[in-house]
């Protein structure tokens, strides 16, 4: 394939990204946005394989890769469970990371291009910023896997001084940046790229533990962001457009996500990188007044009971609803309940689940109208007007605590607020806490009955009870 045809094919695959990211942004329009990513991802990757830059000799080799790469994807991809996805999503971020930290050491050990003077100094920096970049977003990304797998502890560990640690850590990345830029030769330049790596590395790790569990959502986003960046940069060190694009605009849309998490989760982004937000300036995240008083459990029968008085319903979907893996009976209730002409609606709170998005996947999976399913803003201020307040599996997102107590480590985050409801139902197993380990004091409110056990399980009996 000739340069211009290269240049052709990778200006319509970045066409194609371009009307993917913009299908992907509403459900309806994701699938299709989904084709678009495909069909522009296979022209690339044909573009590069059979490009220029490619020796004959060279293409077993990558279609070896390819064949190896896309079997383990394929087989993580069938094996993952829906509940481990975002964990998924975390490791794949890692190896964007470590992709760009190979690639930036293969490019400055490969001397078969001999660059001098400016030329040369720019590619010494594209390699030491796109090192520094995938070093972050490799370790950060790892040690983001273990929070969201339940593999570390939620808690933020704060080390005292953290943030003169960072300062350091980035004045020592400078200064060996500068020793980097002024090696003589390859090996001088080695010791200043590795020491520079480890910081790097190190600095991940503790930039994302320092985050309590309730701000992980940002961070999950801020990554994806990173390894945007970390790609792009691998595009400068290798000179391929389409890379630098495609890392940018994940770079981008990536850091517009973590914009709009933090806004809907009331955050200062700079505080959630910073680390230990919402911890009272250093306090255990499990701070704040305890919630006391009775809880009034009901069973499935008495729920279906409420449900049929019911004239205006709002299911409120959160992690529990994608581990019990109910959206399909949840479904069902809904379809019954708008046959006897209910008024039954979804509330989405920006980060129930654990991905971005989590809750409108497994509702579009289960069939579940878009038009019914609302964002928070949109139905908060109907539940004064609603009969029942239907939470199944969600805990945090539904805390009361959130508003009205400035001590706790969700202070300030927006929350549904279901207890304005006449009746609210918690579908749950337990009393045991949401992900950021808060108890919620919506349990023992008056107007609130707890329902115990597997969402999927009493969903059913409620289902077998309202078609009694
Ligand atoms: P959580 O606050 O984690 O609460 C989920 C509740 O579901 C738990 O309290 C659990 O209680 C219950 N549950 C678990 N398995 C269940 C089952 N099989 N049947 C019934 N209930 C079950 O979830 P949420 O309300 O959706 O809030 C999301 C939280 O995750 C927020 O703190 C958010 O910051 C964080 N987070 C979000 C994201 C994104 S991007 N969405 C990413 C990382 C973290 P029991 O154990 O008593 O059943």
């Amino acid at each position: 394939m000739s340069a211009s045809l290269t240049t052709v094919a990778y200006l319509g695959a970045t066409i194609l990204f371009i009307l993917s990211l913009g299908g992907l942004s509403n459900p309806e329009s994701s699938r299709r946005g989904n084709l678009y990513g495909i069909i522009g991802m296979t022209i690339a990757v044909l573009a590069t394989v059979f490009g220029p830059r490619v020796a004959a000799a060279g293409i077993p080799w990558l279609i070896a890769a390819m064949v190896a790469g896309g079997a383990i994807g394929l087989y993580a991809a069938r094996a993952v469970q829906m509940t481990q996805m975002p964990e998924l999503v975390a490791i794949m971020h890692s190896l964007v990371g470590l992709a760009a930290c190979l690639v930036g050491y293969a490019s400055y050990i490969d001397t078969s291009i001999a660059f001098s003077g400016a030329e040369k100094a720019i590619h010494e920096i594209e390699i030491y910023i796109g090192i520094l970049i995938g070093a972050v977003t490799f370790s950060g990304s790892v040690i983001a896997f273990g929070k969201l797998s339940g593999k570390i502890g939620g808690k933020p560990l704060l080390l005292p001084a953290r943030h003169w640690l960072n300062l350091a850590g980035l004045l020592v990345v400078l200064w060996f940046g500068r020793e980097f830029l002024h090696a003589p030769t390859v090996q001088a330049g080695m010791t200043p790229l590795i020491i520079m790596t480890v910081i790097s590395l190190l600095f991940g790790i503790h930039m994302v533990m320092a985050i309590g569990g309730a701000d992980m959502p940002v961070v999950v986003s801020m990554l994806n962001s990173y390894s945007g960046w970390a790609a792009a940069a691998t595009g400068f060190m290798l000179s391929n457009d389409l890379l630098i694009v495609t890392g940018a605009l994940v770079g981008s849309s990536g850091a517009i996500l973590s914009y709009i998490m933090c806004r809907a989760m009331n955050r200062n982004f700079v505080s959630v990188i910073a680390g230990g937000f919402g911890t009272g300036g250093g306090t255990p995240a499990a701070a704040g007044a305890q919630p006391a008083g009775e809880v009034v459990a009901v069973s499935a029968v008495e729920t279906a009971e409420l449900l049929r008085e019911a004239k205006n319903v709002i299911i409120v979907p959160g992690y529990g609803m994608a581990v019990a893996q109910a959206q399909h009976t949840v479904f069902e209730i809904t379809k019954h309940l708008r046959e006897k002409g209910v008024n039954v609606r979804f509330g989405i709170h920006p980060v129930a689940g654990r991905m971005p998005g989590h809750m409108n996947v497994l509702l579009a999976e289960a069939k579940v109208p878009y038009d019914i399913v609302m964002e928070m803003d949109e139905i908060n201020a109907d539940f004064p007007e609603t009969d029942l307040a239907m939470v199944i599996g969600a805990n945090d997102i539904v805390n009361p605590a959130a508003q009205e107590d400035p001590a706790s480590p969700i202070a300030g985050m927006p929350v549904l607020e279901v207890w304005k409801a006449k009746t609210s139902i918690v579908m749950k197993r337990s009393m045991a806490s949401g992900y950021a380990g808060v108890d919620n004091p919506l349990f023992y409110k008056e107007n609130n009955r707890m329902l115990f056990g597997d969402a999927k399980k009493m969903l059913d009996e409620v289902l077998v009870a309202l078609m009694a």
